[in-house]
């Protein structure tokens, strides 16, 4: 085994997950351009030992291998399932089958899921409740209900002793490389990313989750994705940030043209904000990778949505975009909406129609026929600096 393939990150707790170096998409919807892990953590104490959570399924024989590198997996006593979702849970009927005593913990809420998804026996199921600990003897292990962070059943494990916490997907992020937060040079910028693809929705409960841990002294946060944070301060200071929805002087443009008319509409609107001093974050929606538009969105106060109109309402590749801001529900606050059509409108009417009840209010909505002439752009730069000043006076 060579050092990468396991590691000792506190005394008789190992690090024992995988390295999905190629992986490329989640959820057949999240790109992955640096792969991910599927971190699980063993721990040994005086006399019982436990693991936090699994590995994704393909992984069972390489977890296996790594569990025998300390024990023999027939002797582990608990398994952890800090989360359902297959990437973290679903090694566990291999498990469960190579090893006959082994109890899951988990959530009723979990206890559920697992008898359904991983057909575990409802008799080797310990329900744990809020605040409960199990103790492995000089190894004690707290478990805390973190709800819908990001499915029902979430929950965190925290090692006292160690004072190590495991939150899962939380402050997660998804690269294969480095096992520690202080090898990943751009660390944040991924950990952004992953928030804005999975956790944004949910900031009320992440609100919640970060205020149950508060009281706990924290040397370590490890993870189910992505590096363990060694100075655990500034990913949940980051955290903080994000779950409160603080914004900077910033828009996102998502656009698609089909014969240059839109994108004449979006560059004066991006030289505008530019010259008002509004950073940009500009993806033309036909290239665009769809995690960094969510990373983008995390800390944007506003949204300019662009596109033509086809077969009757927005580009398709707007509306999924479009989609997408209202189901990550960031925290952006005003939008504009610029359009082209060649013979009938209907964007526009599109676009507010799919964005449906989220808050964002449009501050300027423009639909030309064909090609912006002269007075159209006039119009786009007026829009620009409306935007630019809302931005501006909305911010605290
Ligand atoms: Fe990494 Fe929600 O699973």
């Amino acid at each position: 085994m060579s050092w990468r393939n396991t590691a000792k990150i506190s005394g008789g707790v190992y690090w024992i997950g995988a390295r999905d170096w190629n992986r490329r998409l989640f959820d057949a919807l999240i790109p992955l351009p640096k792969g991910t892990t599927y971190n699980s953590y063993l721990i040994i104490g005086e006399s019982e030992k436990a693991l936090i959570d699994t590995v994704n399924p393909g992984f069972e024989k390489e977890f296996e291998e790594k569990i025998r590198n300390f024990v023999d997996p027939s002797e582990i006593d608990y398994v952890v399932m800090n989360h359902a979702e297959p990437d973290h849970a679903g090694a566990i009927p291999y498990l469960m089958e190579i090893n006959s005593k082994a109890r899951l913990v988990t959530t009723s809420k979990g206890a559920k899921m697992a008898q359904t998804f991983y057909k575990v026996p409802e008799e080797r199921i310990k329900v744990v409740q809020d605040q409960e600990t199990i103790s492995l003897g000089g190894k004690t292990l707290l478990f805390i209900e973190a709800p819908m962070l990001h499915w029902p059943e979430t929950m965190f494990t925290y090692l006292q002793e160690d004072k190590i916490l495991f939150p899962c997907d939380f402050f997660g992020s998804h690269v294969a490389q480095g096992l520690y937060d202080e090898e990943v040079e751009d660390l944040i910028v991924h950990a952004q990313r992953y928030w804005g693809e999975i956790m944004m929705p949910f900031r009320v409960m992440a609100q919640r989750a970060l205020e149950k841990i508060k009281s706990l002294e924290i040397k370590t946060i490890a993870p189910s994705h992505g590096p363990i944070h060694k100075n655990p301060e500034r990913i949940l200071k980051a955290y903080s940030k994000w779950a409160n929805g603080e914004t900077k002087h910033k828009a996102t443009i998502a656009y698609v043209t089909m014969w240059n008319s839109t994108e004449k509409m979006i560059q004066p609107i991006v030289e505008t904000l530019a010259s008002e001093g509004i950073e940009i974050a500009l993806y033309n929606l036909a290239s665009a990778d769809i995690g960094d538009l969510a990373k983008d969105l995390v800390d944007s106060r506003a949204i300019v949505l662009g596109a033509p109109t086809v077969l009757g309402g927005a580009h398709p590749l707007a509306v999924y975009a479009t989609y997408l801001v209202k189901a990550l529900r960031p925290p952006l606050k005003l939008g504009v909406v610029l359009s082209s059509y060649g013979w009938a409108a209907g964007t526009v009417k599109h676009i507010q129609e799919t964005l449906g009840s989220s808050k964002i209010e449009v501050v300027g909505a423009i639909e030309i026929n064909g090609p912006p002439k002269q007075e159209d752009i006039k119009q786009v730069i007026e829009v620009g600096k409306t935007l630019a000043r809302r931005i501006k006076e909305e911010m605290p």
